[in-house]
């Protein structure tokens, strides 16, 4: 039985015969192996695991949420494509978005013809409900993406005002938390059993240190997800990309002492920058990085350029502001005695 969210699926995508690998027709890895054409020598001479089971698995146990209702994309930005070519008819529908935030969203939006609704956040960077509502009813509109906490402002969205654009919406709400880790406040992944509409997308790229790996999250209704097999290429995370992650996922306690260090450094650089002269304002950040209001922003940028630091302009989107990931201590402590050494 077709249900409601199937309805949102472009039709071709509906239709769609995935192509069936080798390793899709044979369970197990014993055997002698003449099915696929690869070499019978070399140290990575195998195609990996196209659905990547034992990784999956992995990261059910550490997440608390079956394998089945999660999918891995070539980091999150091969999701968001994938989210545009499954839900949305180029030309045709749209995509809404709380802006300023990630550029990717936009980026994929246009690459596959499709238009984007632009909602600005509000004066405290949160989501404005009321202008949003209006467009919800819109049939053309079929994604909404909410990235909490928000790139680049660092902030989470407030939950009940995700959760009623998760209610009242009928197409596909994706919550983008690559940043979940260093909020400590609840994720929306534990809740995709309560939506059908509900994708809450989380990385290895940020708080798991694996930015160069390329493995991203997607936690959804198993129905839902069965559009994403059938969509991406079969082997989109390789094997050593896989291992990697699963090597990661055992060292937990590192990477929870490292994400403990990186949100106690944040909050000494955001003391150190806030008691800099030419700093006219530092927001609290649920992420790993801080929004900060500067004199002279394209100056500092560029100035500080020249001397190997390397921050991001965002004064085109926010006057005046540049975003400032937090280092390690030593990092940190040479980016605050270069702008001491800055005049403005
Ligand atoms: C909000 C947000 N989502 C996703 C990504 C990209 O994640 P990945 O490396 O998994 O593609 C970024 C990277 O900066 C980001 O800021």
């Amino acid at each position: 039985m077709m249900k409601r969210t199937d309805k949102l699926v472009r039709p071709n995508v509906l239709k769609l015969v995935p192509y069936s690998c080798a390793r899709d027709e044979y369970e197990g890895s014993d055997g002698i192996f003449l099915d696929a054409n690869e070499s019978p020598y070399g140290p990575l001479n195998r195609y990996p695991d196209p659905r990547q089971c034992e990784l999956r698995e992995a990261i059910g146990r550490h997440k608390g949420i079956p394998a089945g209702n999660i999918f891995l994309g070539n980091g999150s930005d091969e999701i968001i494509d994938l989210c545009f070519r499954i839900f949305c008819n180029p030309g045709k529908d749209r995509a809404m978005i709380f802006t300023p935030t990630y550029g990717m969203y936009g980026v994929a939006a246009s690459v596959n013809d499709i238009g984007i609704v632009r909602i600005p956040l509000d004066d405290t960077f949160n989501i404005d409900l009321q202008a949003a509502k209006p467009w919800l009813k819109e049939d053309t509109l079929k994604l909404v993406f909410i990235c909490s906490p928000n790139n680049p402002t660092g902030n989470c969205m407030n939950p009940e005002t995700v959760e009623t654009i998760i209610s009242e919406f009928n197409g596909i709400v994706v919550i983008d938390e690559a940043y979940a880790d260093f909020s400590g406040k609840p994720s929306f992944a534990e809740r995709v059993g309560e939506f059908d509409n509900l994708i809450v997308m989380q990385t290895f790229s940020k708080a798991m240190g694996l930015a160069a790996a390329r493995v991203g999250m997607a936690f959804a209704d198993a129905d839902l997800l069965r559009y994403f097999f059938a969509m991406k290429p079969p082997y989109n995370i390789s094997t050593i990309n896989q291992e990697a992650a699963l090597l990661r996922l055992s060292e937990a306690d590192t990477v929870a002492r490292h994400v403990q260090s990186i949100i106690t450094e944040r909050e000494q650089l955001a003391l150190r920058l806030t008691a800099l002269p030419m700093v006219e304002k530092v927001w609290p950040s649920d992420s790993n990085f801080l929004l900060v209001r500067i004199k002279d922003a394209d100056y500092i940028y560029n100035t500080l350029a020249e001397r190997k630091i390397v921050v991001r302009n965002r004064s085109r989107e926010i006057p005046g502001c540049i975003r400032i990931t937090t280092g390690t201590p030593e990092e940190n402590e040479k980016l605050i005695s270069e702008l001491e050494r800055i005049s403005v």
